[in-house]
């Protein structure tokens, strides 16, 4: 079990042990189909106002995580915690209101924004859905706040997503998951999709609104060099499974398991004299020992042993 780095402070989310299998394709010579561990026994907790950055190659689990968590998918095993309330088999309206305290912001600002609704639309949707403003003005008021917030201009509220950058884009689905006010936004690989030259901006746009708002993050990424920039602690997934987590600092200066530093290795560095120095570290191949367990190897430094 890992505790929270928090101290007292009750933390925002708490996930526990948990469990998500899918069936593959079964073999044609093979009777039994075969069960892919997505997810594989996986705790981490995330405080108030703080950014955990879930990391990991491709296939490693981030997704399946951050949609058990936004409850779009059910848990084999394991318990979500939120907020002290445990969600993890919350159906009705229960769910409904965890909509307004929960919201995620995809990878793809393209695939996420629905091509037939106006952009003032799809931001008013959740505002509308939930009765938080009824009247048409004062819908439009509200969503043209959101507009600005992200650095959007509010006179193009009745245009259609096509008309829009892949950087606009991704700022309309940000205004999308703020506009009931969440406590947590998980944000699935949220600048992947984009060019280089604007992932800066989006980071810093999502840097500064939990500066104004306190809000929290799970940050999923397979590029540590931005998660790097933007967590307070990183877990570090592999098949299933967190093999090292702790404070950042720690996980980049000190990184204990080998697909850890793997991964750190191949973090492009701007300085040549860096560049040079840099080694390529192997990642081990060996399966993860399925009952391996995570134990503590500095202050809410925890490795996959
Ligand atoms: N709906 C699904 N049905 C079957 N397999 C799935 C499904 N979603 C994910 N998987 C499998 O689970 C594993 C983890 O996927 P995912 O969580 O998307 O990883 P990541 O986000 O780290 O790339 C992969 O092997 C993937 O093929
Ligand atoms: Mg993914």
């Amino acid at each position: 079990m890992i505790p929270s780095v928090q101290g007292n402070a009750p933390d925002l989310l708490r996930v526990e042990g948990l469990v998500r299998h899918y069936r593959g394709d079964a073999g044609i010579f093979s009777r039994h189909r075969h069960v892919v561990p997505a997810v594989d026994d996986v705790s981490f907790t995330i405080g108030r106002g703080e950014t955990l950055g879930l990391v990991g190659e491709s296939g490693s689990g981030k997704s399946t995580v951050g949609r058990l968590i936004m409850r779009l998918d059910d848990a084999d095993a394991g318990r979500i915690v939120f907020d002290g309330r445990d969600i993890t088999d919350l159906r009705g309206q229960g769910l409904i209101d965890l909509r307004r305290r929960l919201q995620v912001v995809f990878q793809d600002p393209y695939a996420s924004l629905n091509p037939r609704r106006r952009v003032g639309d799809i931001v008013g949707a959740g505002l509308r859905a939930h009765g938080v403003e009824t009247s048409q003005s004062g819908l439009r008021d509200r969503v043209a706040g959101l507009f600005r917030r992200v650095g959007l201009d509010p006179g193009q509220l009745d245009r259609y997503p096509h008309e829009f950058s892949g950087g606009q884009r991704q700022r309309i689905g940000i205004a999308r998951a703020l506009s009931l006010e969440p406590e947590l936004i998980v944000a699935d690989e949220p600048i992947t999709a984009l060019d280089v030259s604007i992932q800066a901006q989006i980071i810093n746009l999502l840097l500064d609104l939990q500066d104004e708002t306190g809000l929290s993050y799970l940050f999923i990424a397979h590029d540590l060099g931005m998660v790097r920039h933007i967590s307070h602690r990183v877990a570090v997934m592999r098949r299933g499974r967190i093999v090292e987590y702790g404070p950042v600092g720690a996980v980049f200066d000190d990184a204990r398991h080998p697909y850890t530093r793997a991964l750190i290795s191949a973090i492009p560095i701007p300085d040549p004299d860096r560049e040079a120095s840099r080694r390529q570290i192997a990642g081990d191949d060996g399966e993860v020992a399925s009952d391996a367990k995570l134990r503590e190897v500095g202050r809410g430094h925890w490795v996959l042993a």
